[in-house]
C-alpha cells in the first residue's frame, strides 16, 4: 500500500504494517492492570462456569444467523452464564495467565465484557460487568437501559427487545504497551473472536443473537461510565429468546 494512501483508515493500516526492517514506531505506553474490577458494585452474583452443555459445532456453524426478532420470554440466568462463559470464560489457568475460550494477542485480553440486562430471570435490569477471574457479574448501574441503549445503537429497536445486550470495550493500554499502534488491529480481532463464540453458543442454546457495529460511541460509553479515551466501545451483540 502506498504511503500516500488517502483516509485515516488506510493510513492507519499502512503505518502499522510489520516490515522486515521495522516492527513499527517506538511510542511507548504504560502497562495497566490485566483485569478490571468494580469493588464498589451495587451487587454481585457468582455464575456457573463451564456449563458443559451439549451442542454440535458443525450444526451451529450451519445454523448461526443474525436474528433481530425475539420472543418476550426472559432469558434464564443459566443461559446468560453459558453465553458469558463461551465469550470470555477461563478455560485454562497458569501462574501468569487466565487463558480464555477466545484467543487474544499476547494473552493480554484487552476486551472487557459488559451486559445490559433487560429481561433475565434473577437479575436486576441494568448494566453488569463480567469480572473474569471469579466469573462473577457485578451490577454497576441499576435501571432500565432499553431506551438509552436503543438510542445509542442508532435506534435499532432489537437492542431494546432483546433479553440482554453484550457490550464490549477495549482498554487501549492493556495491549498498546506491548504492540503500540498495531494493538488497535488486535483489539478488533479479539472482539470478533469473542462475539463469534457468543453467537455459536447462542445458536447451540436455541437463542437468537445479532452483532452490532453501528452505534454512537460516546453514548454507549456514557451508559457504561467509561471514559472513551483509555477505554472505548468496540462492539455490541443482542441476545433474545426465539
Ligand atoms: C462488524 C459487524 C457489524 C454489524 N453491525 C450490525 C448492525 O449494526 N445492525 C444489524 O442489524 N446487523 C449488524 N451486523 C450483522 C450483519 O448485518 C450480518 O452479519 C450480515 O447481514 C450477514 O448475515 P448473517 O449474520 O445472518 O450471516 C453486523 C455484523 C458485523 C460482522
Amino acid at each position: 500500500m502506498s504511503p500516500e494512501a488517502p483516509g485515516i483508515g488506510r493510513r492507519y493500516l499502512n503505518e502499522t504494517r510489520y516490515r522486515r526492517d521495522s516492527l513499527g514506531e517506538k511510542a511507548s505506553y504504560p502497562r495497566v492492570a490485566l483485569y478490571k474490577e468494580y469493588p464498589d458494585a451495587v451487587r454481585r452474583i457468582a455464575l456457573q462456569a463451564d456449563p458443559g452443555l451439549p451442542g454440535d459445532l458443525w450444526d451451529c456453524l450451519r445454523r448461526r444467523r443474525s436474528q433481530r426478532q425475539y420472543q418476550t420470554r426472559p432469558l434464564r440466568l443459566e443461559e446468560l452464564a453459558a453465553l458469558l462463559w463461551a465469550a470470555q470464560g477461563v478455560s485454562f489457568s497458569s501462574r501468569n495467565y487466565l487463558l480464555r475460550t477466545a484467543p487474544s494477542a499476547g494473552a493480554l485480553y484487552p476486551v472487557e465484557t459488559y451486559v445490559a440486562v433487560h429481561q433475565v430471570e434473577g437479575l436486576a435490569p441494568g448494566i453488569w460487568h463480567l469480572e473474569v477471574p471469579d466469573f462473577e457479574l457485578a451490577l454497576i448501574r441499576e435501571g432500565d437501559a432499553r431506551r438509552p441503549l436503543t438510542d445509542a445503537g442508532l435506534f435499532q429497536s432489537f437492542l431494546g427487545t432483546a433479553g440482554a445486550v453484550f457490550i464490549w470495550t477495549g482498554i487501549l493500554n492493556r495491549a498498546m504497551w506491548k504492540y503500540r499502534e498495531r494493538a488497535i488491529r488486535y483489539l478488533f480481532l479479539d472482539a470478533g473472536h469473542i462475539c463469534q463464540n457468543l453467537m455459536l453458543a447462542a445458536t447451540a442454546l436455541g437463542l437468537g443473537t445479532c452483532p452490532v457495529g453501528a452505534f454512537f460511541d460516546g453514548e454507549v460509553e456514557e451508559l457504561l461510565g467509561v471514559d472513551g479515551r483509555e477505554e472505548v466501545a468496540l462492539y455490541l451483540a443482542s441476545v433474545g429468546a426465539l
